[in-house]
């Protein structure tokens, strides 16, 4: 009999054909996403789940899946999988790392540009009909060219925006777990404390998984202590941010803007603070959305998933402990 694998969205065709041809493949179809109810009664039957950012994969939903071989995310972030309860059960984790890089440092880089040149704010003034000059002082922004960057978290996709930020010109500095090397010589990035990186940039980019450690990470007491021209982006997870605190700091001009891909809760409610805030560019999390990436994500997510259940060693493994006892 065929392995029967789950995937929790209509993934790009680049991933389903391959999975078509070994597995017997359940999608799922409803026009909501799967609750946990779905994704319990799904795991029981699978060996293997393809899930996305926000499918709740928690104990629960794993310990359902007596012959579940692994949890293969369609993305880099699996902060919504209990990772440790997967080792426990000796479930692997597998993600999509690499192909999705040069996309969502893209984003974050546009992001910045959005919310330097108030590019979003200038459409919607365009189409209410408000633009009715042009000024020697209309809508001014901030200068990219020769302002300097913090990058909070120096991994892959941070490296990413600090090649972006050298060719626009910009100074960089990072904070990361551990100082790199490869950073400081080739963009010449320079190491900081996170209080420290706060308080010298013009624009600060975040790039860190959230973790019980990042949770949060940039409250009150970091937004208050940023420069008061400066702008927060995030394309990292909302949870990273303590968005209580930022909208005050955009309302009370602790901080001159943000631009956010994530969000605390996704999709963002309606009538949440950020929509009545001009401060903010607000972009539906978008990160890795391109087409040759979401393909390549899709093969990827697929090659993971049939690796571990055909026994092979999936090229992207989040917990290898797991491999090591079998
Ligand atoms: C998207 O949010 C990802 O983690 O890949």
């Amino acid at each position: 009999m065929k392995p029967r694998v789950f995937v929790s969205r209509f993934i790009p065709d680049a991933g389903l054909s391959l999975l078509e041809k070994k597995v017997s493949l359940k999608v799922w179809e409803g026009d909501r996403p799967p609750g946990k109810e779905d994704l319990l009664r799904e795991a029981a039957l699978s060996d293997g789940m393809i899930v996305i950012p926000g499918d709740p994969v928690d104990r629960e939903v794993l310990a359902a899946g007596h012959s579940l071989k692994v949890i293969s995310s369609y993305a880099v972030g699996y902060d919504s999988i209990d990772v440790k309860a997967a080792t426990e059960l000796g479930i692997l984790v597998t993600n999509t790392p690499d192909v999705l890089t040069e996309a969502t440092a893209d984003l974050a880089f546009g992001l910045l540009l959005a919310a330097a040149r108030r590019i979003a704010e200038g459409d919607r003034l365009v189409r209410s009909g408000g633009w009715n000059q042009w000024g020697p002082r209309f809508m001014l922004g901030k200068d990219v060219s020769g302002a300097t960057l913090g990058i909070v978290g120096m991994g892959r996709i941070g490296h990413a925006v600090g090649r972006r930020a050298r060719a626009f010109g910009m100074e960089i500095v990072y904070s990361s777990r551990r100082r790199d090397e490869t950073a400081e010589k080739e963009l010449g990035a320079r190491f900081l404390e996170l209080e420290a990186l706060l308080l010298v940039s013009d624009f600060v980019s975040l790039h860190c998984p959230l973790t019980p450690a990042t949770m949060g990470l940039i409250g009150e007491r970091q937004l208050r202590s940023m420069k008061a021209d400066s702008i927060l982006i995030n394309t990292s997870r909302g949870a990273v941010v303590s968005e209580e605190a930022l909208v005050r700091a955009l309302k009370e001009k602790w901080i001159a803007g943000a631009a956010l891909d994530v969000f605390e809760s996704e999709p963002l409610p309606g009538g949440h603070p950020f929509m009545q805030l001009d401060n903010v560019v607000l972009c539906p999390h978008l990160g890795s959305a391109t087409i040759r990436t979401r393909d390549r994500m899709a093969v990827l997510a697929a090659e993971n998933l049939l690796a571990a259940i055909e026994g092979r060693i999936p090229a992207h493994v989040v917990n290898p402990e797991v491999l090591s006892r079998n």
